[in-house]
């Protein structure tokens, strides 16, 4: 069972936005056996969210105990403006919009009780996620709070610098896309050296969670477990000497990363000149 408090959200708690992100992270506590009866998912669309109450407009009633954000950061003009007004004093803010920075939350919903970035990746369904959290409110008990619900859906660390938060969004709230594409092109490799499509792309993924799980396993250092593989002046060696190169693996991931921070970076100064 999870840490979190009676296993249950304050109430009301609202999802203003339900799509790919926060529908992820209620299939986590709905798999984690956390009662959701208080959450209400707020979507334009009105599309049902299997284990929540869906509406496609903010409900009536008093302020939000909690509020999640889950819309796309460049809605945030949209939607803060009717929302703002509707916070309590009580209410906690957690924000799931890359690049949106704090400062910017705050000054938008002024009257919240706390702001709090969360930068979640799509594996907080299988309660294997990355969820990093920041937040610039004195309020230690409302990051409490909202680490122990994220922590239901894995590893959910405080960060105290935002770009550390930057930082862990573009390795891990990116980073399943990114393993993902490298699986692909484990996959078509497989398949020019004439490995049915199939059968490919079973043994790239087989590779892949056998990897993790040897590597959660062991504990070793990523640098270790290649060298476990690869014996002197072996394939594997040859491989890894490809990606090994002054133009290799390190530089295209420097360059991938360094994309996805300036994209941030973009995204967060079109929010703070909303
Ligand atoms: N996807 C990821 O891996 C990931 C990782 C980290 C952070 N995030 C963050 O999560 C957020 C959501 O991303 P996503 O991938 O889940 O996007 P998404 O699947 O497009 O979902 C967006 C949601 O926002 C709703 N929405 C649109 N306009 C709205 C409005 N005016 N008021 C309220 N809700 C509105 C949509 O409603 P309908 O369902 O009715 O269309 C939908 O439920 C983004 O800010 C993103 O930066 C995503």
């Amino acid at each position: 069972m999870t840490s979190f408090p009676d296993s249950q959200f304050p109430g009301p708690t609202w999802l203003v936005g339900c799509g790919n992100m926060a529908g992820a992270m209620v299939t986590g506590w709905r798999a984690a056996g956390i009662d959701l009866v208080a959450v209400t998912a707020i979507r334009p669309s009105g599309a049902a969210v299997e284990g929540v109450r869906t509406v496609s407009a903010l409900p009536d009633g008093p302020p939000p105990a909690l509020v999640m954000l889950g819309f796309k950061p460049q809605k945030l003009d949209e939607v803060a403006p009717g929302l703002a007004p509707r916070l309590g004093a009580d209410t906690i803010v957690i924000s799931l919009l890359a690049g949106v920075e704090a400062a910017t939350l705050r000054q938008r919903f002024p009257t919240a009780r706390a702001c709090v970035r969360a930068m979640p990746n799509l594996p907080v369904a299988q309660r294997k996620g990355v969820i990093a959290l920041y937040s610039e409110d004195d309020d230690p008990a409302a990051l409490t709070l909202v680490q122990a619900l994220m922590a239901a859906l894995g590893f959910a660390p405080i960060v105290d610098d935002e770009a550390h938060f930057s930082a862990i969004g573009a390795v891990a709230g990116s980073g399943p896309a990114y393993v993902a594409r490298f699986v692909d092109a484990l996959i078509s490799g497989g398949e020019g050296l004439g490995l049915a499509p199939d059968l490919a792309a079973r043994i790239a993924l087989d590779t892949l969670t056998g990897t993790a799980a040897m590597a959660v396993a062991t504990n070793l250092p990523m640098a270790e477990l290649a060298r476990h593989v690869a014996s002197p002046k072996g394939t594997t060696e040859a491989g890894l000497a490809v990606l090994d190169a002054s133009d290799g693996i390190n530089q295209l991931i420097g360059r991938m990363l360094a994309a996805s921070i300036a994209r941030g970076k973009e995204l967060a100064d079109a929010a703070r000149q909303g």
